[in-house]
């Protein structure tokens, strides 16, 4: 059996309406990550770090799953050893009926308490003066993994990464480690490399580069790996 790794970033959700980071108009063209995306951000300006992500969370929440996403989800149900991670914090990728998703960078639908490490589901709407439901501290903050942080479920990741025949980057810019590295890694233990990307990162990186939107190049690329 090919066991396949697949690694997704915010090019699998734009055509649901979400936007990138990088790409003209994105979001850290916008924003000045440091005040919205760090935990010094944080300290110094909560209602501000609180005011970004309920903006992102409802987006994600009126976003629907597109063609990429049930694409994904198909694979995963129509075959064992594929390992989901995605980059990304909205769950598209769960709506659009993949079973197992690893968030490496946190969720926008799950709340985290700063005091005591208590997860929950996030309301539509979070602010500073929340109180955790575990320990009650005003500590409460998204489940979103900061610059300066480190993502979750690494060893994981790790694993599958040295296990995988093939590995597949999916509209990912390639700009933000560690999961720019894990094509190096795969490779690294004999994996083949594929992307998935409207606008390929970076020549040469990957054995094989498909060009295209996720909507149309990603369920082509299922179609191909299940037979039709
Ligand atoms: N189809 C396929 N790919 C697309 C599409 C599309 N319709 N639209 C954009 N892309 C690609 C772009 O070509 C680019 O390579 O999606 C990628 C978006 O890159 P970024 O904006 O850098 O997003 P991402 O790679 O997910 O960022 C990684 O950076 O800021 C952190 O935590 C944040 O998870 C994020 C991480």
């Amino acid at each position: 059996m090919t066991r396949i790794v697949i690694l997704t970033g915010a090019g699998v959700s734009a055509e649901s309406g979400l936007g990138t980071f990088r790409d003209k108009g994105g979001l850290w063209t916008r924003y000045d990550l440091s005040e919205v995306a760090t935990p010094g951000g944080f300290a110094r300006n909560p209602a501000l770090v609180h005011e970004f992500y309920n903006a992102r969370r409802a987006n994600a929440l009126d976003a629907a799953p597109n063609a990429a996403h049930r694409a994904l989800a198909r694979l995963q149900g129509a075959r064992a050893g594929v390992t989901l991670v995605t980059q990304n914090i909205d769950d598209l990728h769960e709506r659009g009926g993949a079973r197992e998703v690893i968030h490496m960078h946190g969720q926008i639908t799950r709340a985290l308490c700063a005091a005591c490490g208590a997860r929950w589901e996030a309301p539509r709407a979070m602010h500073p003066a929340d109180a955790c439901p575990g320990c009650a501290a005003r500590a409460t903050r998204p489940d979103i993994v900061w610059f300066g942080e480190v993502p979750y479920h690494m060893e994981r990741i790790a694993d599958a990464l040295a296990a995988c025949d093939l590995f597949v980057a999916i509209g990912t810019s390639g700009e933000v480690y560690p999961a720019a590295g894990f094509v190096e890694e795969a490779a690294g233990f004999g994996a083949e490399t594929l992307e998935i990307n409207l606008d390929p990162s970076a020549p040469g990186r990957f054995d094989r580069v498909i060009r295209g939107p996720a909507t149309e190049a990603v369920p082509a690329w299922v179609a191909e790996v299940l037979g039709g």
